[in-house]
């Protein structure tokens, strides 16, 4: 008998709620908060009221777009965290909720673990292969993670500051681009020159990634540069796009290299948010011809924060009965 999960994820500003079917997504919808844009950033109070206005309506378009009654769940998966506190209480308490009313089993999980295991919701190209490599960048994380398994995963480096995603929002906020930044540096570099400009990288050990100097540099140049031409910025817009991305993508694959060298995997993968970067996509496809690596990279929907992918986790953990109850409580840091 198919099992059908109904999974919540609220963790930053994204109101969440999808339905599966096994492995098979039938509805994922997903109501972005566009309250947030002003400010230059996420406002936590602001996401947790929009998260309280939303949630209902976004579980009732994901049942009615999944076709399926909610007496015909199996179970309630949620994101327990990492994320703003004020988010994952709205998800986790409605979860809790929903899943007593019905009688039904409940489900925390990872919402990086989430991120990972997007990759095995059903699709047309293969899922990775146990071990892999997968490298996890979004707005709150950037880590090298070795997938053993569903539920072994094995930290092997991570930011010792700033995410990958936000320096990319700190840098277009620089520029007077508005939040979320990354996609619209994405956009603005396609036109630009990554030579343009040279931003010197963070010399970190092991497989870990500082970005707090490349930030703080970025500042200084742009600082020095606007006093001798007061419209830099405009002048030259997508020629810096351009050249920051590059730094980033360049410290982000270095690493990864190093990584899938030294462990001997060839089995590589992406995810998070800034998975959906073009750049780091064709490098990493032309990295993957040069190091014979077998590359998976993420469909859009599932790059930047979804419920499928607290789904497909949850569906995997419904099938070895690691269920939690209505003691759960969030956790904020990963
Ligand atoms: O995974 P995600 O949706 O949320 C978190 O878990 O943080 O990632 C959001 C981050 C933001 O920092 C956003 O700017 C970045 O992903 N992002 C991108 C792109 N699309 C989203 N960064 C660079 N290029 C993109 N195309
Ligand atoms: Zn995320």
């Amino acid at each position: 008998m198919s099992i059908h999960i109904l999974a919540i994820e609220t963790s930053c500003d994204d109101t969440s709620a999808a339905v599966l079917q096994d492995t098979v997504l039938l509805s994922n919808i997903i109501a972005n908060q566009t309250v947030h844009a002003q400010y230059g950033g996420v406002v936590p109070e602001l996401a947790s009221r929009a998260h309280q206005q939303n949630i209902i309506p976004v579980v009732h378009a994901a049942l009615r777009q999944a076709e399926i009654d909610k007496r015909q769940l199996s179970a309630v998966a949620f994101t327990r965290g990492p994320g703003l506190l004020g988010s994952l209480l709205v998800g986790v308490s409605f979860a809790k909720a929903y899943a007593y009313s019905l009688q039904i089993p409940l489900i925390e999980v990872d919402h990086l673990q989430g991120h990972i295991l997007s990759h095995f919701i059903h699709k047309d190209t293969p899922a990775p292969r146990f071990p892999f490599l997968c490298l996890c960048v979004s707005g709150g994380h950037t880590q090298i993670v070795k997938v053993n398994n569903y539920f072994d995963m094995q930290l092997i480096g991570s930011t010792i500051d700033d995410a990958a995603g936000e320096a990319f929002d700190k840098v277009a906020k620089m520029l007077g681009l508005s939040y979320p930044g990354g996609p619209l540096v994405d956009k603005l570099a396609k036109e630009g020159n990554p030579n343009a400009f040279l931003f010197s990288q963070a010399n970190v050990a092991d497989y870990n990634y500082s970005f707090s100097g490349l930030k703080t540099s970025f500042l200084y140049f742009l600082r020095d540069r606007i006093k001798e031409t007061p419209d830099f910025i405009e002048k030259n817009k997508h020629d810096l796009c351009a050249s920051m991305q590059k730094a980033i993508v360049d410290s982000l694959t270095k690493k990864l290299i190093k990584a899938s060298r030294d462990l001997k995997i060839e089995e590589i993968a992406i995810a998070g948010g800034v998975s959906a970067n073009s750049a780091l996509q064709q490098e990493l496809i032309r990295l993957s011809s040069q190091y014979k690596w077998n590359l998976h990279i993420p469909h859009l929907t599932f790059s930047t924060d979804n419920a499928a992918m607290i789904g497909i986790a949850g569906y995997f953990k419904y099938l070895h009965n690691q269920f939690c109850d209505i003691s759960s409580v969030p956790y904020t840091r990963g």
